[in-house]
């Protein structure tokens, strides 16, 4: 049963509902830079920039890891989120090599791959988020004097609204082969937008297009038992974030089965094996047993 707070269009910032969650997997990308394991300078000064307390806490060390969990640390923090970024930053290295030049980043948050990655020239890449999210992000990064490293736009929309008509508006062109990603997106979907939402891709790649995502095997992991237990003791430490009301917990579809019935070639990879293929340890433990049950997806469309 869903306990979401959630409603038909809802809308947030990057320190509230959905959009702290933003904030969050952002304050991460710091740990996995701070590490050394990815290269992502603008994290920090975004998650600054926001001001959640309880993220920046983290960050300065007043809230241990291990306040929250005996089995969990900076390290594990930082090896999981430096799995997802080089996944998702490897879709578009490989879409760029194979010689796409038009890239769609749906629900960017505080992702900074327009300013980080090397893209080829003629590469043109937009951003899709709702409207507070995607202004505070562009507007925070020219502060800074950063600039994009690619032709860069972007779409301020909803997600469960006509997205590819504003995708479109902005110069999107449907007739070039497209990199896409969807990232940390699905669970704050209702399923029926999560199918939507591939299959207007979908209608929207050209052959030779690329995707990449991820699958929650089943969100309901995310609510009662254990992670409650964590939920609530983050919440004692100021944290402002509670899954249950954000994520939408009933049937979904397979994304893996809907992208292969819509011609996509589909491979999968469970956080287990990925986190292998960097050299970590998937981490045994219970925490991650209800967080971790997760794979990476990745599709071309022949
Ligand atoms: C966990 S964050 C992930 C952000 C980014 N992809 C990353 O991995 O750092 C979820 C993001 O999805 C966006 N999002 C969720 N539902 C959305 C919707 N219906 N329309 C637009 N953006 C949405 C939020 O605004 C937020 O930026």
């Amino acid at each position: 049963m869903d306990r979401t707070s959630r409603s038909p269009g809802d809308s947030w910032d990057l320190a509230s509902s959905v959009g702290a969650t933003a904030t969050m997997v952002a304050g991460q990308r710091v740990l996995a830079h701070r590490e050394g394991l990815i290269d992502d300078p603008f994290a920090e000064p975004l998650v600054r920039a926001v001001g959640v307390d309880f993220v920046n806490r983290i960050l300065d060390g007043e809230v241990a890891f291990e306040d929250v969990d005996p089995s969990f640390t900076v390290r594990l923090a930082a090896e999981s989120m430096a799995v997802r970024t080089r996944f998702f930053d490897q879709l578009f290295l490989d879409a760029a090599a194979a010689g796409v030049r038009q890239a769609v980043i749906l629900a960017a948050g505080l992702d900074a791959r327009s300013y980080r990655l090397p893209w080829p020239q003629g590469t043109v890449v937009y951003e899709v988020d709702q409207p507070e999210v995607i202004a505070f992000k562009t507007r925070t990064l020219a502060g800074l004097g950063a600039a994009p490293r690619v032709t860069h736009r972007v779409v301020a929309v909803d997600l469960r609204e006509d997205w590819p008509k504003a995708l479109r508006d902005n110069g999107f062109d449907p007739s070039q082969p497209t990199a896409w990603i969807a990232e940390g997106l699905l669970i704050y979907l209702p399923s029926d937008a999560q199918d939507k939402l591939f299959d207007a891709i979908t209608t929207l790649s050209a052959p030779g297009s690329r995707l990449a995502t991820e699958r929650v095997h089943d969100v309901a992991t995310f609510v009662g038992g254990r992670p409650r237990e964590i939920t609530d003791k983050m919440r004692e430490l100021g944290s402002t974030i509670d899954m249950e009301q954000l994520v939408f917990t009933g049937e979904r579809t397979n994304v893996v089965d809907h992208l292969g019935g819509l011609g996509w070639t589909v491979t999968e990879i469970d956080a287990r094996a990925a986190h292998a293929d960097n050299g970590f340890e998937f981490p045994d433990n219970e925490l991650t047993a209800s967080f971790g049950d997760l794979s990476y997806v990745s599709a071309v469309l022949g």
